[in-house]
């Protein structure tokens, strides 16, 4: 078994799309190791996704993941970084494949539903950003 990390971004919690994201997960396979509902504040999302600092896109992309609520969640699943990231799709909903979280509830490249970590070790690296020991079961 191997474990992902993923967040629900505040587009679509405040869309009420939480519940129908997280039905889509489970039903894929994935067992919820750990969750919570939590908003990041601007230097927890900065520090998130200090990898982007230089992108042009890295001042939108923190202002918007601490604009609303998010869900976050480590799970668990056989290959389960790859079989995530095919699960909610491409970046870009418009390149998103048919079915995916992301085609099915995402509206832009920016404000894109879901996060999946792209590797195991920055799986566990976000895993234990947002989470303790004591809250994984
Ligand atoms: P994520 O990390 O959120 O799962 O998304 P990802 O791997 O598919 O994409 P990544 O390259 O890691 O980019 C992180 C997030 O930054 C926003 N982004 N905007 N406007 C743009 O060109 C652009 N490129 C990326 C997206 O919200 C993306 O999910
Ligand atoms: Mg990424």
């Amino acid at each position: 078994m191997n474990r992902t990390f993923t967040m629900i971004k505040p587009d679509a919690t405040s869309k009420g799309y939480t519940g129908a994201i997280l039905d889509q997960i489970m039903k894929a396979g994935f067992t919820v190791k750990a969750m919570k509902w939590t908003k990041l504040t601007v230097e927890q999302a900065g520090q998130f996704y200090e990898v982007h600092k230089e992108r042009p896109f890295y001042g939108e992309l923190v202002a918007f993941m601490s604009s609303g609520p998010i869900v976050a969640a480590i799970l668990e699943k056989d290959n389960a970084v790859a079989d995530f990231r095919k699960l909610i799709g491409a970046t870009n909903p418009a390149q998103a494949e048919e079915g995916t979280i992301r085609k099915n509830f995402a509206a832009s490249m920016g404000e894109n539903a879901v996060h999946g970590s792209d590797s195991d070790e920055n799986a566990q690296i976000e895993g234990n950003f947002f989470f303790a020991a004591t809250e994984r079961f």
